[in-house]
């Protein structure tokens, strides 16, 4: 259900508060991921068809695509984490900028919108805490499909008689950007080729929906897909991938301290690199059926990271391995290479307790370093995820403002928590 304005409004003042010191122990299961169900519900625009979606995340970042998609047509119908929607008519390309300020998402609906209506109004995607979040990657391959593009008063505005397929070289990896244009190229006339296509286990996803819906997709090689545009595509039924992000925090949250912790329907080959890392520090994380135990790793060894597109190091889990590396003895290096200011989490780290120094786009870590309770501030995503790490393992209590941040992208996280063994509540503002 989406919340009520009242229930966002408490959310985007609430506060988490950690009561740091208590040892994980039990089972936590993994939701779907939100970087799958985001552009999923996007290719909703794509056909006048029915659709099912099981394994949806309930995360803010979904009710705000799923409010857009209503202010364009779509009715649903959600039943836990099992959504019925379609979008019969069209009633309008306009998305609002209410709607997209707090998410990037409403990008995704360009290609699609373009696709089924030749009109697409959507307001610019709101600014964002990790730095640049360019899309001209975006408007040049649909360009040269055929859109004209506007922009007026913080609205883009793309306009097309029809689709037309094109052979397209990525300039660099984009998930969303390989993700607007294969949708657009769905519904395009004649053969679009994308070349250097990101790789993200979320776009694969997405191909198995689209060809689910009767897309013509060759994705034998996945940096090169070549589509055959459709006339027309169906609606389908379609169970979301788990969310490699929540399974890595979960993970990294296991390996702080002497854990015991079991993570379900979860999916470790998502995030191997992760877990060659942490084997590399001494981490003992194991496969067990459909998803990780994670037991006590003892002394961590520190480590040299670099983010990367897939299959390398995620940045969505930079920050909390960089909560985790403060618990190593010795010095440790993240380098960020995909946004330039992805380092928020440190400052608020350091009043925990951390040593981390910024060089460029580099973090030193000098650890291990013990931490004591404050107020911190989460400032995006997935800092918040690395300040809620922190807090479980700070001496005392420790506030996280903001915390509206956290639940962009986590299901339940302070009840999962809750589950295994955290002190977590939430608080609300005064
Ligand atoms: C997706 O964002 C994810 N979001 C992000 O997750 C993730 O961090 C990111 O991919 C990288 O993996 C969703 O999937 C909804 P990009 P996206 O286009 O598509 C530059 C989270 O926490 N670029 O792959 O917006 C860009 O500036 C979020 O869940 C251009 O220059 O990222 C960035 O430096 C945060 N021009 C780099 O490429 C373009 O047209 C990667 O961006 C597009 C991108």
């Amino acid at each position: 259900m989406s919340c009520t304005i009242e229930e966002e409004t408490l959310m985007r003042n609430s506060k988490i508060l950690i009561r740091g010191g208590n040892r994980l122990s039990g089972s936590v299961s993994i939701s779907g991921a939100k970087n799958a169900a985001l552009p999923e519900l996007a290719a909703v625009v794509l056909s006048d068809g029915k659709f099912r979606f099981t394994n949806v995340p309930m995360v803010e970042d979904i009710r705000i695509l799923l409010r857009a998609l209503q202010n364009v047509g779509a009715a649903y119908d959600l039943n836990g984490d099992e959504l019925d929607i379609r979008l019969e008519t069209l009633s309008s390309g306009l998305v609002p900028r209410e709607i997209v300020e707090t998410t990037r998402a409403s990008v995704l609906l360009l290609g699609p919108l373009l696709a089924r209506n030749g009109y697409a109004r959507v307001s610019m995607p709101g600014g964002c805490p990790i730095g640049d979040r360019k899309i001209n990657y975006h408007i040049d391959g649909l360009k040269k499909m055929g859109a004209a593009f506007r922009f007026e008063h913080e609205h883009i505005i793309a306009e097309a008689n029809a689709l037309k397929g094109i052979d397209y070289r990525f300039p660099g990896k984009t998930v969303t950007g390989t993700e607007n244009l294969l949708m657009a190229a769905s519904l395009a006339e004649g053969t679009t080729v994308l070349r250097n296509c990101a790789l993200e286990p979320e776009i694969s996803d997405l191909v198995e929906l689209l060809v689910s819906m009767g897309a013509d997709i060759n994705a034998d090689d996945p940096e090169t897909l070549v589509i055959e545009g459709k006339s027309s595509l169906n609606g389908a039924s379609h169970r979301i991938i788990p969310d490699r992000i929540e399974m890595g925090t979960f993970v990294i949250a296991g390996c702080l301290e002497d854990n015991d912790i079991l993570i379900e329907n979860a999916a470790p080959h998502f995030i191997d690199s992760l877990l060659d890392i942490l084997a590399a520090m001494g981490c003992r994380v194991q496969p067990v059926g459909n998803g990780m135990k994670v037991l006590a790793c003892g002394d961590l060894q520190p480590a040299n990271i670099s983010t990367e597109p897939f299959p390398g190091f995620p940045t969505d889990l930079q920050a909390q391995l960089t909560t985790l590396l403060t618990q190593a003895k010795g010095t440790s290096r993240v380098t960020e290479n995909i946004f330039n200011n992805r380092f928020q989490h440190v400052l608020e780290l350091n009043k925990l307790g951390a040593e981390i120094q910024l060089k460029g786009n580099t973090a030193i870590i000098n650890g291990k370093t013990s931490f004591t309770g404050c107020n911190l501030r989460a400032t995006d995503l997935r800092a918040s995820a690395a300040l809620v790490l922190g807090g479980l393992i700070a001496n005392g209590e420790t506030i996280v403002h903001n915390a509206y941040q956290l639940f962009r992208g986590y299901e339940n996280m302070p009840e999962k928590l809750q589950k295994i063994g955290a002190c977590v509540k939430m608080i609300d503002s005064e």
